[in-house]
């Protein structure tokens, strides 16, 4: 049984989304987590995941491993005890592969673990909703990032775009006119939990500041959807400027990201902006049709090590 789940993009709202203001993220699926659940002749329950290097059976596995401790929330979700677990799943083989670069804000552990629920359901004859899938997507998103809003598994399980508010309920929305977005990676690997971490310190040095500054971003999200309802795609390269400075000011940019800004809206780009938790990771740009590939090796010359080009709609 093999199944996959998409990348995601945040397009608006990041850091502002774990204090409870509106963002919007797409899937992105031009990436991929896809994971495969075989029978094997050997005993025990093997996880393969080459990319990591892994190779080990679930008992091997520390209990804080995000795949062994979501294979064990899975079954106490289906009130099986961890004790238990080999009763009933034994002799198997778990494949874990996945495109999505990892800790670069494209929601690669949400993707794998979104994939290892379906892979794992279908193998045990198990339906699991899509709320079910979510939620424990993201129990383990927290052994990841520490307080996550939730966006990324909720983006990847539905695989539809999320305006996203942490505690409502899902929220998609309809593309009117399909828009491209050029995504660019800077390599630089930087965990959410520290950049999420930082802005929660200045929050708590001054939060009537930093509240102006959330503010200023929940405007920013609700008016990108509302563009994006009414076709207004063109207006949407400005929004991504007034989101960029504002995380700037919440000390989540970084050089690199900067350049790649500046360097996507010199070649053309209507606007651009960090996206997901920053310091490294990736950026993205509004593009149009006819100049995503200008703006894509303009990116790769300023020093970006991957581009994805994608039409969300
Ligand atoms: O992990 P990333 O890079 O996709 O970013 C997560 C987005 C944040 O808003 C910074 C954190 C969160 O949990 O929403």
């Amino acid at each position: 049984m093999k199944s996959s789940a998409p990348g995601k993009i945040i397009l608006f709202g990041e850091h502002a989304v774990v204090y409870g203001c509106p963002a919007l993220a797409v899937p992105v699926t031009q990436v991929q987590a896809e994971v495969e659940v075989l029978h094997s002749s050997q005993p025990g329950i093997r996880v393969h995941s080459p990319a990591i290097n892994l190779n080990l059976d679930l008992s091997e596995l520390p209990e804080d491993n995000p795949v062994a401790y979501l294979i064990h929330k899975f079954f106490s979700s289906q009130h099986c005890s961890s004790s238990s677990i080999v009763q009933y799943f034994n002799g198997v083989d778990i494949h874990i592969r996945s495109t999505i670069p990892v800790s670069a804000g494209l929601g690669s552990g949400a993707a794998v673990s979104v994939a290892l629920l379906r892979a794992l359901s279908h193998y045990l004859n198990i339906s699991l909703s899509n709320e079910e899938i979510n939620e424990l997507a993201y129990e383990t998103e927290k052994l990841h990032h520490g307080t996550p809003s939730g966006i990324d598994n909720t983006v990847i399980t539905y695989a539809m775009p999320v305006y996203f508010v942490k505690g409502h309920p899902i929220e998609t929305f309809e593309v009117a006119k399909p828009f491209t977005i050029v995504i660019a990676d800077t390599g630089i690997i930087a965990p959410t939990r520290d950049s999420v971490r930082d802005v929660n310190h200045l929050w708590l040095q001054d939060p009537a500041r930093i509240n102006r500054i959330f503010a200023e971003i929940s405007k920013i999200s609700s008016e990108g959807r509302r563009l994006i309802e009414s076709g207004q795609t063109d207006a949407l390269g400005e929004l991504m400027n007034q989101n960029h400075a504002c995380l700037q000011t919440l000390t989540v940019s970084c050089p690199e990201l900067d350049h790649l800004v500046q360097q996507a809206c010199r070649a053309g780009a209507s606007g651009a902006k960090l996206s997901g938790s920053g310091r490294g990771g990736n950026m993205i740009a509004l593009v149009s049709a006819e100049n995503a590939h200008q703006v894509a090796s303009a990116l790769l010359t300023a020093g970006a090590k991957h581009v994805i080009v994608t039409v969300v709609k």
